[in-house]
């Protein structure tokens, strides 16, 4: 399997990453498509065909590109985790927790990943590339719409057990703002004052994705039961610090009055 990154051509998408797999077989999965447009592009210019779409969870900016993409490809497999299908009724594969789909030659597993919305699912490849939507980001997380700050914890653990060189493709590309309100509360942190050090050097479209392991030492969101980031939202245990850092990032967001949908 072959991954591509690729960026939508619509400001209102401006954010979001398209993730392609490209199989041997001459098809591809596509994650989370916002438009249709650039996948069907992507498709016509490597001559292949749709075999799957998987989706994270329901939000408009991950499944707005389905239902065009459906009209090519009638047949296609739309999978996603239970739940999920309750708001996209494209949705024809359900797994829970832990099933394992093979999309061309690629085994796909669905992580249940609650709390940025209540049904939220990553998926993790048999070859190490996590699909992680709006759960985790690069130097942050989702935002909580729906779940509870516990739910998220246990997602983000979750994940953070995976091992060190799983590449994550994260569905927004905030890591100029995460990097931002991160040195703002822990200006002194080595791992974060390293992280973003290295990540200004490197290109935006080349920040995503990215290994686990660098993030396990630098994102404050993954590290809420860290006795130095317990400090720094005051707080005294990882549940609430997660609430802390979730709802000073959010009010962060409005006062540099950045508009996210994640
Ligand atoms: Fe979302």
């Amino acid at each position: 399997m072959k991954l591509q990154t690729l960026q939508y051509r619509d400001e209102a998408f401006a954010s979001n990453r398209l993730y392609i797999m490209q199989h041997p077989d001459f098809s591809a999965t596509v994650v989370d498509p916002a438009s249709a447009d650039e996948v069907l592009d992507f498709l016509a210019e490597h001559d292949l065909n749709l075999a799957g779409i998987l989706v994270t969870h329901h939000h408009a900016d991950h499944t707005e590109g389905i239902p065009k993409l459906l009209e090519l490809y009638p047949g296609c497999p739309v999978i996603t985790g239970k739940g999920v299908e309750r708001y996209v009724k494209q949705a024809n594969h359900i797994l829970n927790d832990n099933d394992v789909i093979t999309v061309g030659d690629t085994e796909v597993r669905a992580m249940a990943t609650s709390g940025h919305t209540v049904a939220h699912y990553a998926f993790l490849t048999n070859s190490g590339v996590l699909f992680s939507g709006d759960c985790l980001f690069r130097l942050g997380c989702g935002r909580l719409f729906e779940g509870s700050p516990d739910m998220l914890w246990t997602s983000l653990l979750r994940l953070r057990a995976l091992p060190d060189n799983t590449l994550v493709c994260c569905g927004h590309d905030y890591v100029i703002d995460n990097a931002r309100f991160s040195l703002q509360l822990m200006p002194e942190d080595p791992a974060l004052v390293a992280a973003v050090q290295e990540l200004v050097e490197i290109a935006p479209e080349n920040r995503l994705p990215y290994l686990l392991g660098d993030d396990k030492r630098s994102n404050l969101f993954l590290r809420a039961d860290d006795p130095e980031v317990m400090i720094a939202v005051r707080c005294q245990s990882s549940r609430d610090a997660l609430a802390a850092l979730r709802r000073m990032r959010d009010n962060w967001n409005r006062a540099e009055r950045i508009v996210g949908a994640a």
